[in-house]
């Protein structure tokens, strides 16, 4: 089957989907979809397109998906899900399903209310880290609590060519125990050091080049696990801050103004994203979560 961008618009247009772009350089949404009954390969290879070139994949109106639905249709895209450690805030039914944000059954939090309030990309600690990440909204409140994704790809390709050749061949460590210790700052030392041995670091390129579209783009990891190394340490700090800066600069973000039944599908290899934060003694919030790991470490 043919693959690109030529092949993913025009077979969407011939199977009678809409496409709308959200910015110009991030998103796109896909209408006339019914993802719990989504079988032909065809609109999987459509969707996988899109989000490839687009990095963040919107498909609307899915009020009706079950979370046995919304499994089977990120499982078109891979098979090793993430099993996140908390067992207690995925669904009883399907580990793989994280449940993000406030919501309460019978008295009791089912939820993670503080998830991802700072840019990352998920599982950048990880040797092979996330792949793409699905989020489904079950409920939203009226105001506040968007999410923000910034696209890498659009970033680097922007910079100047001199910070580009500057950059290309840098190497960051991601520490999972660096990001711990700012999640969760009473946590003790016994506590660090038990997730540091959980978790060695990793260390993968600053840029790295998208294996499916062969674009390169900036590859950050989290501004709080993440440091540039093999330079001098403020110089590195500085570098970083800049840019991250410079990645999530309006032009290159889409904020996302959740509806329920939402689907977004987003590509970690070449993104970052942030929750923020709304009323939560006011409105409930729930997001479905479930994140596909990559078979191939960042090169
Ligand atoms: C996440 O980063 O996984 C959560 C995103 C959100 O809550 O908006």
């Amino acid at each position: 089957m043919a693959t690109g961008p030529v092949f993913w618009r025009a077979a969407a247009a011939r199977c009678g989907l809409t496409v709308r772009e959200l910015e110009p350089a991030i998103g796109v949404e896909i209408g006339g979809i019914d993802l719990a009954a989504l079988e032909d390969p065809e609109i999987t290879a459509i969707l996988r397109g899109a989000v490839v070139e687009r990095t963040l994949l919107l498909v609307r109106g899915q009020r009706h998906l079950t979370p046995a639905g919304f499994l089977g249709f990120a499982a078109r895209f891979g098979r090793d899900f993430d099993l996140h450690s908390r067992r207690d805030l995925c669904l009883a039914d399907h580990h793989e399903i994280f449940v993000v944000g406030n919501a309460m059954e019978n008295g009791k939090a089912v939820g993670a209310p503080k998830v991802g309030l700072n840019w990352h990309t998920d599982h950048y600690h990880l040797e092979h880290a996330a792949l793409f990440t699905f989020l489904h909204a079950i409920a939203i409140p009226p105001v506040a609590g968007e999410t923000k994704y910034a696209n890498g790809i659009a970033a680097f390709e922007a910079l100047p060519e001199a910070t580009r050749s500057r950059i290309t061949g840098l190497k960051v460590r991601h520490s999972r125990a660096r990001l711990y210790r700012a999640l969760f700052p009473d946590a003790s030392e016994e506590q660090c050091q038990a997730e540091a041995a959980r978790f060695p670091d990793v260390i993968h390129p600053l840029v790295r080049t998208h294996p499916e579209s062969g674009r390169r783009g900036l590859y950050l990891g989290g501004e709080w696990g993440s440091e540039i190394i093999g330079l001098p340490e403020a110089e590195s700090a500085v570098l970083f801050a800049e840019l991250l800066a410079h990645m999530t600069q309006p032009e290159f973000v889409h904020e996302h103004h959740w509806q329920p039944g939402d689907v977004l599908m987003s590509d970690n290899r070449c993104s970052l994203h942030r929750a923020t934060e709304w009323d939560e003694g006011k409105y409930s919030r729930r997001l479905h979560r479930l994140i596909l790991l990559d078979d191939r470490r960042p090169e």
